[in-house]
């Protein structure tokens, strides 16, 4: 059987952690797209001789051409600008909408088979314009950014707590932003729940309140401390995740922008829910109650992301 192809469009930071990541896991052969010639080719080569070293069998190559994207199984997009300090996610929204619009185009026209992850920001909004662009079908296209921030949350639980982080699971919700709903009531430690730990004296609320707002401003923490762009190392596990749940059909529960029509009262948003990821794409949208605060909290996020599309429409590109 021929092996799966991955394409990555967009080689920069996240890029080339993407292409290392799925060489490591030898998801299949990798191409780099990039519209600055000779980075995905530089990239390519470069991870490629990683390969005897590290003992994986996949082609890995680097181009500026769309036509590369051919046949591709799963396309990962990060083509964009990161923040810089200062920044929020929200303030690239007219250079990426452009770029997405570019990105689409060339999706349509090349690997209209193919399952697409999209990274780049501000999430939510970006991936809808996405969508419309290659004209996939929603199923087809989501978004990453529920899995970063739940592994935040994770890492930050798991050293409160002084547990393994493979123990710790969270859950988030909502938009990938400053009005991301982290649910401690859905996370837990080997299954028991973050309440309960708070009763059994294993923390305090305060501690897990300053944890949430940490999870919620886990990216301009990174941005602050690199000064010259956002992180990439955690986003670009975090979306291999997702793409092995894809080419394996893993079907796992993965939170993800995705598109909901009806679950949670909404009338066709990308938002971030929980999905079953398999064969099928998003196979599943995982409607849970919310209590009134966390529905408030989930309403406001999707207030943010509304407002958002708002901007890319009046945008008029
Ligand atoms: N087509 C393809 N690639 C493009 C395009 C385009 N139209 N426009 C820009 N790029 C490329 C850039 O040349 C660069 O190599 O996208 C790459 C982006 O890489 P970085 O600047 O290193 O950014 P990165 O950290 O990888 O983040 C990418 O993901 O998390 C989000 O906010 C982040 O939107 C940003 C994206």
């Amino acid at each position: 059987m021929a092996r799966n192809k991955i394409a990555l469009v967009g080689a920069g930071n996240i890029g080339g952690t993407l292409a290392l990541l799925a060489g490591l896991k030898e998801l299949g052969d990798i191409v780099l797209f990039d519209i600055v010639d000779g980075v995905p080719q530089g990239k390519g080569l470069d991870i490629a001789q990683a390969s005897p070293v590290e003992g994986f069998d996949a082609s890995v190559t680097g181009s500026s051409d769309y036509s590369a994207l051919a046949g591709a199984d799963v396309v990962i997009v990060t083509a964009g600008i990161p923040r810089k300090p200062g920044m929020s996610r929200d303030d690239l929204i007219g250079t990426n909408t452009k770029v997405m619009k570019a990105v689409g185009e060339g999706i349509k026209n090349n690997c209209p088979n193919a399952f697409v992850i999209c990274i780049t920001n501000p999430l939510d909004v970006m991936v809808g314009v996405l969508r419309d662009a290659c004209g996939l079908p929603h199923e087809k296209v989501v978004g990453m950014a529920g899995v970063l921030d739940s592994a935040r949350f994770r890492l930050f639980l798991a050293e409160e707590f002084g547990v393994s982080v493979e123990d710790v699971t969270a859950f988030v919700l909502g938009g990938h932003g400053d009005t991301m709903v982290p649910l401690t009531r859905y996370s837990t430690v080997a299954g028991i729940p973050v309440p309960d730990l708070i009763a059994m004296g294993w923390t305090s609320q305060e501690k897990i309140d300053a944890i949430v707002q940490r999870t919620r401003d886990g990216g301009a923490e990174i941005v602050g401390l690199l000064k010259t762009g956002s992180a990439f190392y955690a986003p670009a596990s975090s979306a291999i995740a997702m793409a092995e749940s894809y080419l394996k059909d893993k079907k796992r529960v993965l939170p993800c922008a995705a598109y909901v029509k009806g679950a949670y009262g909404l009338d066709g948003l990308y938002v971030g829910v929980p999905v079953v990821i398999g064969a099928g794409g998003v196979e599943r949208i995982v409607e849970i109650s919310l209590n009134a605060d966390e529905k408030a909290m989930f309403d406001h996020s999707v207030g943010a992301v509304r407002a958002l599309n708002e901007v890319v429409v009046k945008l008029g590109l």
